[in-house]
């Protein structure tokens, strides 16, 4: 799990987008991470110290020269607690100074004698962002390491339309975590992910399918993204947002499912199946819609889709989901035998708040030898770390 008591520096300079700034706060805030504000004095212009502070519960640096901030007397304090410094909004102006090396001010300064990861979410004029200056000061503090998240493109404070824009907050959210977890537990791991419900077709506007929202597998995927892991997500459709910071495949069928983790397992570490993959498709797809008056009753003839545990094998560990409506840890236990998987974790669809759609589950997880531990119900990103957990016992 992402470890909460972690310190977030937050840099926040003159944008009319530093008002975004105390969301993020906020949602550090209410996770459980220390988070530490600096605030340039542009970013003064645009919103008050005293939001910083009340949010967070802790002083916000506004100067480097306040003789009773408990940072000012050690200039490199800041620096020295950032497990992660997150700028956001970041101007043209900090990005052209934390890319001549300067440190003129507390948050230029913090930058630079920082070695935590630094993220940097870009805002400002698109003429400023295209600026072959900014695109030079881009490019050589990506080359140091420096993570970059945006711009994105939209309207911007000038009323027109274009690439500057504060990128989505979920976006920073999630590439501030990962590099969070930068050397966490899954570090230099690889790890793919199946997600959601295949979609079978019967004809161009009908499918087979089935509930799966891919709520469970994409809190899989983004907590081994949290905790370090390079990871691939081989999302059947869902409406959830892309995660940041993953490799997303998206796939429709069971086959085109099973040629995507086929390639992607080539250079895996282990393959997590959440995905809820049909068992069954129509023989043949009608390549035209099937009309109801031309029909009194329709039989569908279906065959089986290809198993993709079962047929991909290699020297990754293989961890299943088993749905089940009964005899949950009996079915569960001869799914880990037939489809020969080193961890599989059973949920039993028909209760409430587990299984498909609910942002909670109960599972029971099961390894080849049979042993079996039951969880409570738990959001899925908790079990998300739970199953996490139990994989790098066995990657190791
Ligand atoms: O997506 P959510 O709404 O969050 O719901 C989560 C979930 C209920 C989908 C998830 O927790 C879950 O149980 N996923 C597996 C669903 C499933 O297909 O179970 P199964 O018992 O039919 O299959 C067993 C395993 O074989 C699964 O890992 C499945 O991915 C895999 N399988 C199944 C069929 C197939 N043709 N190929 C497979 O590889």
């Amino acid at each position: 799990m992402a470890d909460k008591m972690k310190t977030i520096v937050l840099g926040v300079t003159g944008s009319i987008a530093a008002y975004k700034a105390a969301e993020l706060a906020s949602r550090f805030t209410g996770e459980g991470f220390r988070v530490d504000v600096i605030m340039t004095e542009s970013a003064q212009q645009f919103i008050a110290p005293l939001t910083f502070r009340n949010i967070t519960g802790r002083p916000v640096v506004t100067t480097m020269w306040d003789i009773d901030s408990e940072f000012s007397v050690e200039h490199v304090a800041l620096a020295e607690a950032a497990d992660v410094v997150l700028i956001a909004p970041a101007t043209a102006n900090i990005i052209a100074k934390m890319a001549c090396g300067m440190a003129d001010d507390m948050l230029s300064c913090t930058v630079l004698a920082t070695k935590a990861p630094v993220v940097i979410a870009p805002a400002m004029n698109d003429n400023m962002w295209s600026n072959p200056f900014t695109r030079e000061n881009v490019a050589k503090l990506t080359k140091r390491g420096f993570t970059f998240v945006g711009p994105a493109r939209g309207r911007l404070a000038s009323g027109k339309m274009g690439l500057g824009r504060l990128t989505g907050l979920d976006d920073i959210y999630g590439i501030t975590l990962q590099a969070l977890g930068r050397k966490g537990d899954l570090a230099g791991k690889h790890i793919v992910v199946t997600a959601g419900g295949t979609q079978e077709p019967v004809d161009p506007v009908r499918c087979l399918t089935n509930h799966s929202s891919g709520k469970m597998g994409y809190a899989v995927a983004e907590a081994a993204r949290n905790r370090g892991a390079e990871v691939t997500l081989i999302s059947a459709p869902t409406a959830l947002a892309a995660p940041p910071g993953l490799k997303i495949i998206g796939v429709k069928t069971a086959e085109d499912m099973l040629k995507a983790v086929q390639e992607a397992v080539k250079k895996a570490d282990a393959l997590v199946m959440a995905a809820a993959v049909a068992d069954f498709r129509p023989v043949k797809a009608s390549s035209q819609k099937i009309k109801r008056q031309d029909l009194n009753e329709l039989t569908i003839e279906l065959e089986k889709t290809p198993d993709i545990l079962a047929q991909v094998k290699g020297s990754f560990i293989r961890v299943g989901f088993a749905a089940e409506s009964h005899d949950v840890v009996a079915n569960a236990k001869e799914k880990v035998k037939r489809k020969g998987l080193d961890l599989i974790v059973a949920n039993d669809i028909t209760e409430m708040d587990c299984g498909f759609g609910a942002d909670t589950n109960r599972v029971t997880i099961i390894d080849s030898k049979g042993k079996v531990e039951n969880l409570p119900l738990l959001p899925k990103g908790e079990v998300a770390d739970k199953i996490l957990d139990k994989l790098i016992t066995l990657l190791r």
